[in-house]
């Protein structure tokens, strides 16, 4: 097509999905022309390490000098730096420049998003953040488009593609420590993955999910968060037995004129919609008051597939084909979500006797043991001691908890994972 638009972008960071944006546009710039009659090139990306090998990127494009990358003629500045600063300073600076803004950052939009889209709307431009959830699965789209006519119940979703893959890898016999260095190996991970293992990843995304689904900005520090770090393969191997599969889900309810927030291990039925979801993929099921249950999957982090979703953006922005930018104007309120009584609880058992004692001091504080599983080590010596039970009264189980780690029946943190309703 001889008379496409040209339209530039200034890059920010030519990391994993940096490179992949690169590697994207290059692939598929004439397909994208002959769709859109827009030609996507490059002004300048912004990187740290000039002489870093970055196979497919042209090496006149790169510049150690944000001001290079934001000031220098593009019509549109992409950030795949992430954390927090200096990203939010090039954004800023950038929107105040009045170039549209496309990002994936996840820590800065769950901590920052409403003050950057109202900065974007006083500066009269467009600002895109679908990568910054669920990589290649378009779900921002969804909630800011194909079901802006509903009203959203509720979300539930695995978001975090290394939890997820940790858990799979449990369940074909890894422990943990490799599950994790294999999805770090694979590019899942976040620098560092204490973000991914202690669930502040999918806070993060849960977050920013639930600004749009539920029209306004929710506070720092109301999503209850828990990682999936003491769950060991034991667990995993248990909750299978017994029908189940242990995933790391995260939870928005809206509950009248409040929302609940909430990530954190969960057993589902081998038959739930999320049970299959395996390795680094991620699913969100949306529950609409039109559409009803709506199911989202695909890949949920790596290069191409989070490069996918910046591309959308910037592709949407450079046709004008963007809906208008949804300011929150109110805050809403937090509330606690509400679990289930059943709980699947697993402890490294401090001696052979404990695999009666805990049971019993389970029920003797109120908590009804339904069926425990006991392994033993190679030696036949008892190790390990899965546990259902059923606890109407939390503080019951709490209490108990207490209990069996002050009389050191147990060793290190148990496991406690609710059954999901
Ligand atoms: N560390 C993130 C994950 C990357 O594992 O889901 C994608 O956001």
């Amino acid at each position: 097509m001889s008379d496409a638009r040209q339209y530039k972008i200034g890059l920010l960071g030519c990391g994993t999905v940096g490179g992949g944006l690169v590697e994207l546009v290059n692939r598929n710039r004439s397909l994208i022309r002959e769709r859109t009659g827009v030609d996507l090139t490059f002004t300048r990306i912004l990187v740290r390490n000039l002489d870093r090998e970055r196979p497919g990127v042209d090496r006149n494009l790169l510049t150690v000098h944000p001001e290079k990358v934001i000031n220098n003629g593009c019509d549109i500045v992409v950030e795949l730096i992430g954390g927090l600063e200096p990203a939010r300073g090039f954004i800023r600076n950038a929107l105040s420049r009045h170039k549209h803004v496309v990002t994936a950052n996840k820590a800065l939009l769950a901590l920052d998003g409403s003050s950057l889209l109202g900065a974007a709307a006083r500066e009269g431009v467009q600002f895109g953040f679908e990568a910054s959830v669920c990589g290649g699965i378009p779900i921002i789209h969804a909630l800011q488009n194909g079901l802006r006519g509903n009203k959203i119940h509720s979300i539930t979703g695995i978001l975090n593609g290394t939890c997820n893959y940790i858990l799979s890898r449990m369940e074909d016999g890894f422990d943990f420590a490799d599950a994790l260095r294999e999805a770090q190996q694979k590019g899942f991970a976040e620098s560092d993955p204490s973000l991914d293992i202690d669930g502040d990843d999918a806070a993060q995304k849960l977050k920013i999910l639930s600004e749009l689904a539920f029209d306004g900005s929710i506070g720092s520090g109301s999503v209850e968060t828990r990682g999936i770090r003491e769950i060991k393969a034991g667990d995993v191997l248990n909750a299978s037995r017994h029908g189940y599969v242990i995933k790391h889900i995260a939870i928005a309810e809206a509950r009248e004129e409040r929302v609940s927030l909430r990530v954190g291990p969960a057993l589902l039925p081998k038959s739930h919609q999320l049970a299959a979801v395996r390795d680094e993929n991620n699913a969100v099921l949306v529950n609409a008051d039109a559409a009803g249950e709506v199911l989202f999957y695909g890949k949920g982090a790596g290069s191409l597939p989070s490069a996918s979703a910046v591309l959308s953006d910037v592709i949407e922005i450079a046709t004008q084909r963007k809906a208008d930018l949804r300011v929150p104007t109110r805050s809403l309120d937090t509330v606690q979500g509400k679990e289930g009584n059943r709980s699947y609880l697993g402890f490294t058992v401090a001696h052979a006797n404990a695999v009666f004692s805990i049971p019993s001091m389970l029920e003797s504080c109120g908590v009804s043991v339904i069926s425990s599983d006991v392994s033993s080590d190679n030696a036949g010596k008892p190790n390990h001691i899965g546990i259902f039970a059923d606890a109407p009264v939390k503080r019951a189980l709490r209490t108990a908890l207490h209990s069996i780690s002050d009389l050191g029946l147990s060793q290190g943190k148990p496991t406690v994972v609710t059954v999901a309703c």
